[in-house]
């Protein structure tokens, strides 16, 4: 029973074969034809925090891939009293052919994996967000063509992002550059784990704390929100932090001419990326937003499809 908690989970073939499923599934989902792969399956989304894209796109794709979901709000179950996350996953796991769960700790998705006996997909966690960059690398390969000795500089905090991307850009050959503050720099064991796997692929990671070094030649550039889900205490300290971590339009002169911007949404304009950009020729956060869709069909196909 195969999973999806962290980006890590993929090889270098696997991550190929689903880029290939997911734009097969575009051009399917996109023309209407039919698609049955998930017929009399039941996808139980069991999310613990709010979400417009994640949410909608597995949603959609399973009804999309024929099959029925179901969304699990963790305040309506008895988990927000206390029930514990091994017997919620025993009884899920019973009625259930796969969780898709948004969760606070990494830890809770592992556990609903482990226990449940079906394939979990961690929607996002503390620690990574790792069907997002699934959804990402299908839209640079198609803006650029090609994801092997591309750079892509990701700008702002260390956060899930981050750290599901540094790992993808290692297992698919593109080099990254993360500008962060000192305080926000993404998770060590998952950075050193990145430079492995970019040993083997040939490509290159480093972080640094100049936005405009990391942004120096790239070919797409990464934002993501200065306060994520859970850290609105933190707001004032984080907002001056980043301060200088904003992707405008001086920021794209470091970067190539044809550069591509990109952002996982909600954005904040103004904040980590100006309207300017975020609305401007090198976005393609729409193209992305609307490639998440295709992600989550290519990862269910993949995970709980029938062959
Ligand atoms: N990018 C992303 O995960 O968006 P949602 O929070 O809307 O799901
Ligand atoms: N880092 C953000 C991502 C939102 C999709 C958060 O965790 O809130």
């Amino acid at each position: 029973m195969r999973s999806l908690l962290s980006m890590a989970d993929l090889s270098g073939p696997d991550l190929d074969s689903l880029l290939k499923r997911a734009r097969r599934l575009k051009r399917k989902i996109k023309s209407h034809e039919e698609t049955v792969s998930l017929r009399g399956k039941v996808v139980g989304l069991l999310f613990e925090k709010p979400s417009t894209r994640t949410r909608t796109s597995f949603e959609v794709a399973t009804i999309r891939l024929g099959g029925h979901s179901l969304y699990l709000s963790a305040n309506e179950l008895q988990l927000s009293r206390g029930e514990p996350v091994k017997d919620t996953a025993r009884i899920l796991g019973d009625y259930l052919d796969a969780i898709v769960a948004r969760v606070y700790s990494q830890d809770v998705v592992n556990q609903l994996a482990e226990f449940s006996g079906v394939s979990t997909i961690n929607a996002l966690s503390d620690m990574e967000h790792p069907t997002q960059i699934v959804a990402d690398l299908l839209t640079i390969n198609e803006a650029k063509g090609r994801l092997k000795g591309l750079k892509i500089a990701y700008i702002g905090d260390g956060d899930n992002v981050c750290n599901s991307l540094l790992l993808g850009a290692s297992i698919a050959g593109m080099n990254i550059s993360v500008g962060c503050p000192p305080n926000y720099r993404p998770n060590e064991q998952i950075l050193k784990r990145a430079v492995e796997l970019a040993r083997s692929s040939g490509s290159i990671v480093e972080v640094v704390t100049d936005p405009a070094e990391a942004a120096g030649g790239a070919d797409v550039l990464y934002t993501d929100v200065w306060v994520s889900m859970g850290e609105e205490a933190e707001k004032e300290r984080r907002l001056t932090a980043f301060r200088d971590y904003q992707i405008n339009s001086k920021l794209l002169e470091a970067a190539k001419s044809d550069v591509s911007v990109m952002h996982c949404l909600p954005a904040h304009r103004g904040m980590e990326i100006t309207e300017e950009v975020l609305e401007g020729p090198h976005s393609i956060v729409w193209l992305q937003g609307e490639n998440k869709l295709y992600g989550a069909a290519a990862v269910l196909d993949w995970l709980v499809g029938k062959r």
